[in-house]
């Protein structure tokens, strides 16, 4: 049976871990969107034409560690603009949601545009402050050189391109639970994501 967890939120928000967790919990396959508006930023700062890198994209491309750069994250919220590009990502996307046996996307427009008949739908938020010293923390650990001011301004930056854009912008569902992990830890964040998907399984059975 399908049945489709939609996490959206900002950059470092925190719907990743939250994803992750959730899928292995319940056995459900998770994937992270991002991942290929990242694969497709990456191509375009090779040279390909960002329509021709969406349509050729494959699952290999989702595996390279090279995409989780802040280069890479701002190109991808360039590409991410544009509705051709977008909407050659929406078939791999929608076949993925309502695959049997559940799964998890997270994302930006999951629950808006890709799969709005989702059971549960969450938006994760935190404050521009936090998620920044969070992402300064993960690309300081990968050795990659950067600044705590850097990292917050291309949130900043981020957030404005996801929010401001015509096509897909980044918004909670009318019907999304809000999750604020500003002063959650991990596991308090994944109690409420648990428990808004428990009360829909109990309410459906
Ligand atoms: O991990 P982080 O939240 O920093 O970024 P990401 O989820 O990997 O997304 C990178 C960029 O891809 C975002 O800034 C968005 O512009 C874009 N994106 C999107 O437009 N729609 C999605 N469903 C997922 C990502």
């Amino acid at each position: 049976m399908a049945f489709t967890i939609a996490v959206d939120g900002p950059a470092a928000s925190g719907k990743g871990t939250i994803s992750k967790a959730l899928a292995r919990e319940l056995g459900f396959a998770h994937l992270d969107t991002g991942l290929l508006y990242r694969a497709v930023g990456r191509k375009v700062l090779d040279g390909v034409d960002p329509l021709e890198a969406a349509q050729a994209l494959l699952a290999e491309d989702l595996e390279n560690d090279a995409l989780r750069t802040p280069e890479v994250a701002q190109a991808a919220s360039k590409v991410a603009v544009l509705g051709d590009v977008r909407a050659a990502l929406v078939d791999f996307q929608r076949a993925f949601a309502r695959r049997a046996g559940g799964a998890v996307l997270d994302g930006r427009d999951i629950g808006t545009v890709i799969c709005p008949e989702a059971e549960v739908k969450l938006f994760v938020t935190a404050s521009a402050e936090v998620r920044a010293e969070r992402r300064f923390r993960e690309l300081s650990e990968k050795g990659i050189e950067t600044s705590f001011d850097e990292v917050l301004a291309d949130v900043r930056a981020r957030d404005e391109r996801d929010m401001g854009r015509a096509e897909a912008p980044l918004k909670p569902a009318e019907d999304a639970v809000h999750i604020d992990t500003s002063r959650l830890d991990v596991d308090a964040a994944f109690q409420a994501a648990l428990a808004a998907v428990r009360e829909k399984q109990e309410a459906q059975s």
